[in-house]
């Protein structure tokens, strides 16, 4: 999780100097990524956390499931045996676990955004599951909506008027970038599960959440740019847009996906730009006395993939796959993603022996990102 940074370095850093042709870079091979997931799995206990791992698990083990796949939505009513079990697993965990009377999934340790980031995987568990009696999933993920929109405060003013508070409605209103990684992909994808004009507006306040948050974050001239607040809000964005492509609704939000096609590129352009030499991005990425992250570079190369995937741009491809390569380096022989900035420090490298649990799922989502771009 980031602190309240601000997103985008347009002209902080230059282009990078590197403009050869990838060299092909290798993926990671599966009995490293079955590693990696299983460190994953353990050491995932916050809201956004195992949010995220949910993300990373559908993405990984059923592909054909994850809003990046063009016939995601809605999801069959029936899987295969034993498919997506561990993200649907994990979402009848939470919400067998749910206080019935409370809006969010999960206790969200004072943030009111984080907890909705495994608001998908209740939704796909809803939609996937062979007793149609059960409302139990229905109801958490609407109970979980209705949370956000209707109790979190939000800005009431400016720019960014009609961003959702990312902390608990007692704390004054905050907006801190990896909330458009927790939020905006959830009501998305409510609303193209739930198509008419309910489920229009809903997609259509999922873009409003990302151009207001970017509305209050985003500095084209900025020092502090933290990587991991610049690459939760691409990839946030990247799934928002993506919902919406995939959706009924692909048509009608052309302008909303070549907004957010906009502000994806306008991070890549910042952030790649202050790639360094190994591949890595700095925890400040435009701070040469910061230090290497390689959580960062992991969630922005996958994000990265899967826009080209998407568009068909390659601008940014060479820094994509130098990224891979170097995040690649970094997960050791036991499956343990190394050299990752502490998630609760902000600012500090994770201590020695300890890990990044958002981390390990970011290289999950680029192990998957990549695949996926390789048609593999
Ligand atoms: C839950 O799934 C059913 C299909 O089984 C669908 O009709 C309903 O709209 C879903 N609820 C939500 C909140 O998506
Ligand atoms: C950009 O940063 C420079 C150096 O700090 C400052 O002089 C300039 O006014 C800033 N420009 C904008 C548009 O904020």
């Amino acid at each position: 999780m980031q602190s309240w940074i601000t997103l985008g370095l347009a002209v902080a850093c230059g282009f990078s100097a590197v403009s050869a042709a990838p060299a092909v870079a290798d993926g990671f091979g599966e009995s490293e990524i079955a590693l990696v997931k299983k460190n994953a799995q353990t050491i995932s206990t916050h809201s956004w956390e195992l949010g995220t791992l949910a993300e990373a698990l559908t993405e990984l083990e059923s592909p054909r499931l994850s809003v990046f796949s063009a016939h995601s939505i809605p999801p069959p009513a029936h899987l295969k045996p034993g498919e997506a079990s561990d993200v649907l697993n994990l979402a009848a965990n939470i919400v067998a676990n749910k206080t019935p009377s409370s809006g969010p999934l999960i206790d969200g340790d004072g943030a009111a955004g984080d907890p909705a980031s495994l608001g998908a995987a209740v939704l796909l568990r809803n939609w996937t599951r062979e007793d149609l009696s059960d409302l139990s999933f229905a109801q958490a993920a609407t109970g979980q909506l209705k949370y956000l929109l209707d109790v979190v405060p939000r800005v009431e003013s400016g720019p960014a008027k009609g961003a959702i508070s990312q902390r608990d409605p007692n704390e004054p209103v905050q907006l801190w970038a990896d909330y458009v990684y927790m939020v905006p992909p959830f009501i998305a994808y409510y609303g193209a599960l739930e198509g008419g004009d309910n489920g229009k507006a809903n997609l259509a306040e999922a873009y409003n959440q990302c151009r207001t948050y970017r509305a209050a974050l985003f500095d084209g001239n900025t020092t502090t740019t933290g990587g991991t607040g610049n690459a939760w809000a691409a990839a946030g964005m990247m799934r928002v847009l993506t919902t919406i492509a995939n959706s009924p609704f692909n048509n009608a939000m052309q302008k909303e996906q070549s907004d957010l096609k906009a502000w994806i590129n306008e991070i890549f352009t910042g952030a790649w730009a202050c790639q360094k030499d190994k591949g890595e991005l700095y925890n400040y990425i435009d701070q040469d006395s910061s230090f290497p992250d390689s959580s960062s570079t992991a969630l922005l190369a996958a994000t990265t993939f899967r826009y080209i995937s998407l568009t068909q741009d390659y601008t940014h491809i060479v820094p994509a796959t130098r990224a891979l390569g170097w995040v690649r380096k970094n997960v050791d022989k036991d499956g343990w993603l190394l050299n990752t900035v502490d998630p609760e420090s902000f600012s500090t490298p994770s201590g020695t022996g300890t890990h990044s649990p958002e981390g390990q799922s970011f290289v999950l989502l680029l192990h998957s990102a990549w695949k996926a771009f390789h048609g593999l």
